[in-house]
């Protein structure tokens, strides 16, 4: 039997998030410049084969959950068989789970061949329901489409559908309860995030975050709320609205952080494994593979990562330094 992936806390990590792609076709002021992007080298890009070979080491080594991030993922062409290669893998506990985490736009061709291919559900990022808003958030107007993405979804059966929101101050906080009902309306459950420091540009402000506590107060003023226990290893602390059955998730990564039972490590779309969203240093498992290196290698760089991850994320600490990598080329 193998080791579980462990690190120096003991926090066994069971959850892999792949980013396939640093590409996408939004341009999200809290994830991407507006222009000037510094795209990554088409030949430092895992291939389809690479991928699907450190993903069947990390489920030979325990690792259930496998999610698929960017970038945007379905912009990458070879999506539909890296999903049916990667839910064909095998490991100790049988075949992992396959999620992705999307902007919805290419789901209406995409969602019936990822579903046939072995796809087991989708997040989808919807930050307001405003036209002009979508336009201001993610400098492409667009939201039509990503609204038909999200009925795609429902359509090919992936359920749940779960939908992401950024709250921002002065940007989408008057939207609260608006995008909640849109939600619990047509069954998506949906999850209001705490925006962390991952932008670009650097202008992440600590005081002007929108917390998880003006979330509920928002979401009071409406329904009377009642915290479903059990949080787990889920980012997300979910909410049953008026006894239920409808609930709402608040993703309060800052002010409430998971990181105490943090089971994930995630692989960039260039090959670098990243123990933390905001860790400092990566391992080059590209390096691994294009010398040569056996399934082992390619394990024991997974566990190497591992022994630096840190307790947390530190983001309250007066001497917090941002990823130089913003989201769009972590991984989501
Ligand atoms: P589920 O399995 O459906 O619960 O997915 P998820 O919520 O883990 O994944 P998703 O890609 O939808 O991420 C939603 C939000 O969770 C992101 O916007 C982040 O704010 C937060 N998140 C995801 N991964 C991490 C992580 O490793 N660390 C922290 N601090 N936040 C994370
Ligand atoms: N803070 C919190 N969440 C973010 N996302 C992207 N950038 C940030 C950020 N700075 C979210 C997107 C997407 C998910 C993968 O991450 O909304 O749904
Ligand atoms: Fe895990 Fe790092 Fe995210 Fe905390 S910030 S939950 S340690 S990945």
């Amino acid at each position: 039997m193998t080791a579980p992936l462990a690190d120096t806390f003991g926090r066994v990590h069971r959850d892999l998030r792949i980013s396939l792609t640093d590409r996408c076709s939004l341009r999200c002021t809290y994830c991407m410049p507006a222009d000037g992007v510094p795209w990554l080298r088409k030949d430092s890009l895992l291939t389809s084969d690479e991928l699907v070979r450190v993903a069947r080491v990390a489920v030979e080594a325990g690792i259930t959950t496998l999610r698929l991030t960017g970038g945007e993922p379905l912009l990458r062409p070879d999506v539909v068989d890296v999903v049916a290669r990667m839910a064909a893998l095998e490991g100790p506990d049988g075949t992992p789970e396959i999620s992705l985490t999307t902007n919805a736009l290419k789901l209406p061709e995409l969602a019936e061949p990822l579903v046939e291919a072995g796809l087991d559900r989708v997040n989808i990022s919807l930050d307001t329901l405003r036209a002009d808003r979508f336009l201001a958030l993610t400098r492409r107007d667009r939201l039509d489409d990503t609204l038909a993405g999200i009925d795609a979804a429902l359509r090919a059966g992936l359920a749940p559908v779960k939908l992401n929101t950024v709250v921002m101050r002065g940007v989408n906080d008057d939207e609260i309860v608006d995008l909640a009902e849109f939600a619990t309306t047509r069954g998506l459950h949906l999850r209001f995030i705490e925006q962390m420091p991952l932008d670009a540009g650097h202008t992440w402000d600590r005081g002007t975050m929108v917390e998880a506590d003006e979330i509920l107060d928002a979401l009071t003023a409406r329904w009377s709320l009642a915290e479903r226990p059990g949080r787990g290893a889920d980012p997300a602390q979910t909410w049953v609205l008026d006894g239920g059955p409808t609930t709402i998730g608040v993703i309060a990564s800052v002010t409430r952080p998971f990181c105490g039972s943090c089971d994930r490590i995630r692989l960039t779309a260039d090959g670098q494994v990243r123990a933390c969203l905001f860790a400092r240093t990566e391992t080059d498992v590209r390096a691994v593979l294009r010398s040569g290196g056996s399934d082992s290698d390619v394990d024991a760089a997974i566990r190497r990562c591992l022994l630096g991850k840190k307790a947390g994320h530190d983001i309250d600490d007066p001497g917090f330094l941002q990823p130089t990598r913003p989201m769009s080329a972590i991984g989501g």
